[in-house]
């Protein structure tokens, strides 16, 4: 075992055995297939640029990606129409309210701030060029799958569980309409953002999927290009000041990595050139953020000294 291997073996371990023992937090409710997910589970998955997998846990379990499934769809759109088109018509600021705000976008003239919360998700949906839903799609679909390294599948329980339930999702993308930052048919930009947060992922994918962006794009696993080096830091910079919604700040001040979070339990944090952590737990604070995984990833960035804002960061 390389020192460096020993260093993250032994960070993960001891992570892994602290933030198991956190007892609050509780499930996701307003989609119903999230409530049932078993509350016990929980992973942590370290993944590096040179290709080392290193897990612990439930790390193969499959859950929904639900809110991570943004970062890939505005690497797809950044992709198509380059970071400035997407900071114009999207934005890369905090609302510093919950990720499926209508106050958010009444405050700033129905434009969504950023891609990270719900309004700003679906413009992003809306940016990509297709004909249809089926091609939108299809195009979201494949870019989840590249950044993990193999085929991500929808799962139909949990997109009909959203489907029947994203009535608040239906009425941000018809504001956003009403407001000229919608850039397709909003109930077809609901359908594909409601389906693209219904796939099925594991820790270990999340883990593969940050360390291709902590690898300027190339996927380190299978070592496809996914995307352009130039493309990375936009999206890092957005989930530094989104990622974890109204927590993003505390997350920032405390850890100092971009990371994303989803409802269905799911965070990934990724550290520029060097690797990438990403956990799993179905229960959540307040804000909509895993508990376990939170405080998991934040325990092996600590021990290796990941903060970017360090001058001796060392991870
Ligand atoms: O749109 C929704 O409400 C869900 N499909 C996803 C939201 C989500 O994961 C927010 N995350 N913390």
């Amino acid at each position: 075992m390389t020192d460096e291997s020993g260093r993250i073996r032994a960070a993960l371990d001891a992570a892994y055995a602290s933030a198991a023992k956190l007892t609050s937090g509780k499930n996701a409710d307003y989609i119903p297939f999230l409530a049932g997910v078993p509350s016990g589970l929980f992973g942590l998955a370290v993944v590096t640029v040179d290709g080392a997998v290193y897990e612990q846990g439930d790390t193969r379990y499959e859950f929904a990606i639900e809110s991570i499934s943004k970062v890939s769809t505005l690497a797809a759109a950044i992709e198509e129409v380059g970071p400035e088109q997407l900071r114009a018509k999207v934005g890369a600021d905090p609302t510093g309210m919950p990720f499926n705000s209508v106050i958010a976008l009444e405050l700033h003239d129905d434009r969504p701030l950023s891609p990270l919360v719900n309004a700003g998700a679906m413009a992003t949906v809306s940016l990509l060029q297709a004909p249809d839903a089926e091609a939108r799609w299809a195009k979201i679909l494949a870019m989840q799958s590249r950044l993990a390294g193999r085929p991500i599948r929808i799962s139909d329980e949990v997109n009909r569980s959203e489907q029947t339930t994203n009535f608040h999702n239906r009425a941000i993308a018809w504001l956003l309409y009403s407001g000229g930052n919608m850039f397709c048919d909003p109930m077809e930009a609901c359908d594909v953002y409601t389906r693209q947060c219904s796939t099925l992922v594991t820790a270990v994918d999340l883990a593969v999927a940050g360390a291709t962006l902590a690898n300027g794009g190339t996927n380190p696993l299978t070592h496809e290009a996914v995307l352009k080096s130039d493309n990375v830091p936009p999206i890092l910079a957005e989930m530094m000041m989104e990622g974890l919604y109204d927590s993003a700040g505390d997350w920032a001040f405390e850890v100092g990595v971009p990371a994303k979070s989803g409802v269905g339990g799911g965070l990934v944090a990724v550290v520029p050139g060097k690797l990438a952590i990403a956990g799993f737990a179905p229960p959540l604070d307040a804000v909509g953020n895993s508990v376990k995984a939170q405080a998991g990833v934040a325990a092996i960035a600590k021990a290796l000294g990941c903060n970017l804002f360090r001058a001796d960061a060392t991870a």
